[in-house]
């Protein structure tokens, strides 16, 4: 008997995974599973272990691009209640990884908590936006949190302080445990000015972004002092494509993908952008989403 049986409620073998990512491309994982609470979760990683599987967790698949042949190993989801959960106290907010941070930040700004009002329009969960710190011009995630909840590759539930967890420009030092939760101190502020600043990003980064096709947001890393975005444009490379995956006309630092567009399409295009852009002006782009 195969031993994922013993969760065999919550393991869904050979599971397509682009309809959980935003876009929307890529094959399957072995095994996708659905833990009901931490305890299952530390169990379960531990016989993954021993069965020498990989094992990747997925939030909300805004910022992954998963290859065309998959993943051959355990994709995890923490979209279970237990790890949706908010509790505010004061200005101080804990948030379950699997909870929507695009919903929780409009809902704190909504209550006159400022703080993630910067992060109006990201489309991401809590657990992927800790694991990345996720942000843009307005502020990241990390300025905000107070420390982290990890499951620890031994199977521990451990609490990191904001300066264990290393945050940096779409970096933290987070590993192989696996983020649980974090805790957010907010700010208490005007409701009406907090929500007025979270309207007037979130209106902005429509106008200069294309949110609503399928893309993964932001390809590459900013280069130090530069905007990744602004070399992509000035190389003349928005419009470009390979197959059906093109550079957006709109922000040129997103890549699109149209109807019948594989990551394989994506991934030459990423290709080729990076190879373009090191020509015109010798510099090196790094991809910022995390390529399966
Ligand atoms: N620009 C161009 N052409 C373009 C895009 C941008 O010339 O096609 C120029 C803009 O005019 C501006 C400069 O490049 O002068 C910077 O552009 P923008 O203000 O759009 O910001 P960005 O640096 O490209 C960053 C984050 C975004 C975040 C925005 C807004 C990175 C790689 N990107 O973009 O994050 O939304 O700031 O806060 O750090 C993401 O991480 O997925 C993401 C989209």
């Amino acid at each position: 008997m195969n031993w994922w049986r013993d969760f065999a409620d919550h393991v869904e073998p050979d599971a397509p995974l682009g309809r959980l990512t935003w876009f929307r491309l890529g094959g399957k994982a072995r095994y996708l599973y659905r833990p009901r609470e931490v305890g299952e979760l530390s169990r379960f990683m531990e016989r993954a272990r021993a069965e020498n599987l990989p094992v990747k967790v997925l939030g909300a698949g805004a910022n992954v691009l998963i290859r065309d042949d998959g993943f051959d190993g355990v994709v995890v989801r923490l979209d279970q209640e237990a790890f949706r959960r908010i509790k505010r106290e004061d200005s101080r907010v804990a948030a379950g990884a699997g909870v929507d941070l695009m919903n929780l930040s409009r809902r704190c700004s909504e209550q006159g908590l400022a703080g993630l009002e910067g992060l109006a329009g990201i489309p991401a969960s809590v657990g992927g936006a800790i694991r990345m710190n996720a942000g843009g011009r307005s502020g990241e995630i990390g300025d905000v949190v107070s420390s982290v909840t990890v499951l620890s590759p031994e199977g521990e539930v451990e609490e990191w302080l904001r300066d264990r967890v290393g945050f940096a420009y779409r970096h933290t030092d987070i590993g192989e445990e696996v983020v649980l939760g974090a805790k957010l101190q907010l700010r208490a502020d005007n409701p009406s000015l907090v929500r007025r600043r979270y309207d007037e990003l979130f209106a902005c980064k429509q106008k200069s972004q294309p949110l609503a096709d399928k893309s993964a947001g932001c390809i590459f890393k900013n280069p130090p002092g530069q905007s990744a975005g602004a070399l992509i444009d000035r190389a003349g490379l928005k419009g470009k494509n390979c197959g059906a995956a093109r550079v957006s006309e709109r922000h040129a630092n997103f890549i699109v993908a149209y109807k019948g567009a594989t990551a394989s399409d994506v991934l030459r295009l990423i290709d080729l952008v990076r190879d373009r852009v090191r020509l015109a002006f010798a510099t090196e782009l790094e991809v910022e989403i995390d390529i399966w």
